[in-house]
């Protein structure tokens, strides 16, 4: 018997990322245009120059994936007393993905003003790095159960590389440490780059909810709730809700 394939079929619209470090594994899920403001060419997308804000692409796609800029919420901008210089592109985010996709997620750092956002860290994943990520999602997802965070003790990578063996901070620590093949450079992948099992669970979600045949709008994600309350089931509701 012949399987059919829906391979083919599946686009996928890479927003916020000149280097798009994430098409690695986004290009195993289905074929990727991404939009940079300063894109570099990559060999796992098409790539598109324009402001992720109003993409200029002419069509629809399966799912959108953005990674808005960050420097606004994340800590490091906090101690500077410098967050008013950054943008919040969160909410046109939603609203370019709600608008080209039938599904999207949202990436950012746990501060952020993501709608009932799932939070992934390393130790979910036995990975050597913490690296916490918040996740808006139009689709219902699971979270691995908590695990402990890596420690200084137990691996050089505990700190996200500030210290330790030669290696960390080099690029082929970071693919290591991140989960990617592909010769990215170290600097992105180390401070903007999603680890690749994250993005992996979030999109066999994606996945699932495309067989089901439930868009973003069908399950009334414009009227999502903002305060989270969902049930510690291991399924959650849009945007996984549980901290
Ligand atoms: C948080 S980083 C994510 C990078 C991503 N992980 C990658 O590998 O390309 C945000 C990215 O969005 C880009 N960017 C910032 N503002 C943008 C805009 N208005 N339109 C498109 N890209 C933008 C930045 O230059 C940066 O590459």
């Amino acid at each position: 018997m012949i399987e059919k394939s829906t391979d083919a079929k599946r686009t996928i619209l890479h927003l916020f990322a000149d280097v798009g470090i994430e098409d690695e594994v986004l290009a195993t899920f289905g074929e990727v245009t991404r939009v940079g403001i300063e894109p570099e060419p990559n060999p796992f997308s098409t790539v598109v120059q324009g402001d992720a804000r109003n993409p200029p692409v002419s069509r629809k796609f399966d799912l959108a994936v953005a990674h808005p800029p960050c420097q606004r919420f994340s800590r490091a901008t906090a101690g500077t007393g410098a967050r008013e210089d950054h943008p919040d592109y969160i909410d046109e985010a939603r609203e370019v993905c709600r608008r080209l996709a039938d599904h999207y997620v949202i990436e950012n750092v746990e501060q952020a003003p993501l709608r009932d956002p799932v939070k992934l860290t390393g130790g979910m994943f036995g990975m050597g790095i913490h690296y916490p990520r918040a996740f808006e999602t139009s689709f219902q997802t699971s979270r691995p159960e908590t695990a402990p965070r890596w420690s200084p003790e137990t691996g050089p990578l505990a700190e996200q590389g500030k210290e330790g063996q030669a290696w960390v901070g080099t690029n082929d620590g970071w693919r290591l440490a991140k989960g990617y093949a592909h010769d990215w450079p170290a600097r992105d992948l180390k401070r903007h780059a999603v680890p690749a099992p994250y993005l992996r669970r979030l999109l066999y979600h994606w996945m699932a909810a495309r067989e089901d045949g439930t868009s973003s709008q069908q399950i009334g994600l414009t009227e999502v709730a903002t305060d989270g309350g969902q049930s510690s089931t291991d399924i959650e509701q849009p945007g996984g809700g549980q901290a």
